[in-house]
């Protein structure tokens, strides 16, 4: 009984458009494959863009009330100032068909990847890009805005500063700091605009970001260490948040596992169970989850949402448990008080996993990439169950 979730808990799961959509040919990670920097080529990838009643049909089979999909900026503005109606349309179909099964809408404006024409001209670092994406956010409302029930702004955008900006191996791949800082500066200034915006258009529309967030442990933390890592925390898994401020209505988190930091080689670990048995190798850390979210909610007391959280393996089983132990980590957290308003496993369907490529598979539902046929796991029951029950 204790492990009953709350009646309106949002049971979702999630997927991003250019990971299953197929054929973004606009956009900057197309040409980033094309320069043969990922295993894989994105292509038609799971053909979600057409096959998306299909999906719809297991996401209500799977009893979700919520489903989390991101917009192919690229496929609504394909160049520069001219936006496709025919996308729209498309977009707006899907929303709709996810309404109509009683399914809410949780919708991320930017999970990655841009326009080509935008990357070309400006990318982040330079400030015009602060008014094209509110333009795009601005059109997004318009034309779909009655459809969307969350709004995300922005996927880990520390993610792509990190890795697009310092370390060169994500579009647009600068290592350059001074770009890192001023990419940085026009995220958080264009996502407060589009917050202010989108606010006065739909207020009752909760409006945040999501970030991709790890718990640190510092070997053995004796008290020096765990004020280190404090500190680490807060620029590691925080400082995003704390800029955009009083412009987010919730707190979005993305957790996957923790990291154990040693005092001697190797430096950095992961923390907890065995990461060889991932296919991302990536520890299977529950009690982080915990402790991440209690943190959030210690920081913030805003309402939280784990956008995603998932695994991707080889062995279904392993991905049942790891449901099973996560959301056992959040309920611990729910129960000291963290306003945990709902849970999104990572992926829905196995996907493109970026430079990664197929062959990793975090879906609930596999996909035959020959026929493009779907099959759910076992683990689709498992989650399926917990959700029926509305408890573990
Ligand atoms: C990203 C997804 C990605 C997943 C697994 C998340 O941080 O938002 O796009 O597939 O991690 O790597």
């Amino acid at each position: 009984m204790e492990n009953k979730f709350p009646k309106d808990f949002l049971w979702g799961a999630a997927i991003s458009s250019y990971q299953v959509e197929g054929d973004n040919l606009n956009s900057d990670w197309w040409e980033w494959e094309q320069k043969g920097k990922t295993k894989d080529k994105s292509g038609i990838a799971c053909d979600y863009w057409n096959r998306y009643k299909q999906d719809h049909d297991l996401l209500e089979q799977l009893g979700v009330n919520s489903f989390r999909l991101s917009l192919e900026w690229s496929r609504i503005e394909p160049e520069e100032g001219k936006f496709s109606d025919k996308a729209f349309s498309h977009y707006r179909d899907i929303l709709i068909d996810l309404k109509r099964r009683n399914i809410k809408t949780v919708v991320t404006l930017w999970h990655y990847t841009l326009p080509l024409w935008f990357s070309k001209k400006c990318n982040w670092n330079k400030s015009e890009s602060v008014g094209y994406f509110t333009r795009y956010c601005e059109k997004v409302m318009d034309k779909l805005g009655s459809e969307i029930d969350l709004l995300v702004t922005m996927n880990e955008p520390r993610l792509v500063l990190n890795r697009g900006y310092l370390l060169g191996n994500r579009p647009p791949g600068k290592r350059n700091p001074v770009s890192f800082f001023l990419a940085r500066c026009h995220m958080v200034k264009a996502h407060r605009e589009c917050y202010i915006l989108a606010k006065k258009i739909k207020p009752e529309m909760l409006i945040g970001i999501t970030q991709y967030c790890n718990d640190f442990d510092f070997f053995g933390r004796p008290k020096f260490i765990g004020w280190l890592a404090e500190i680490v925390e807060n620029f590691y898994n925080w400082y995003f948040f704390d800029e955009i401020g009083k412009f987010q209505d919730y707190i979005g988190i993305n957790y996957y596992y923790g990291v154990e930091i040693h005092l001697w080689p190797p430096f950095i670990t992961m923390r907890k169970e065995r990461p060889e048995l991932t296919q991302m190798k990536w520890g299977i850390c529950a009690e982080g989850i915990e402790e991440i979210v209690l943190d959030a909610w210690k920081r913030y007391k805003k309402p939280i949402f784990i956008l995603e959280n998932g695994v991707a393996v080889g062995n279904d089983e392993i991905r049942s448990n790891f449901i099973n132990k996560y959301l056992n980590g959040i309920k611990q957290a729910m129960e000291q008080q963290a306003d945990v308003r709902g849970y999104f496993y990572w992926s829905f369907l196995d996907n493109f996993e970026w430079e990664s490529g197929y062959d990793i598979k975090f879906g609930l539902v596999e996909i035959d990439y020959k026929t493009l046929e779907r099959k759910p796991r076992k683990s689709f029951y498992e989650y399926k169950k917990i959700i029926q029950n509305n408890c573990l």
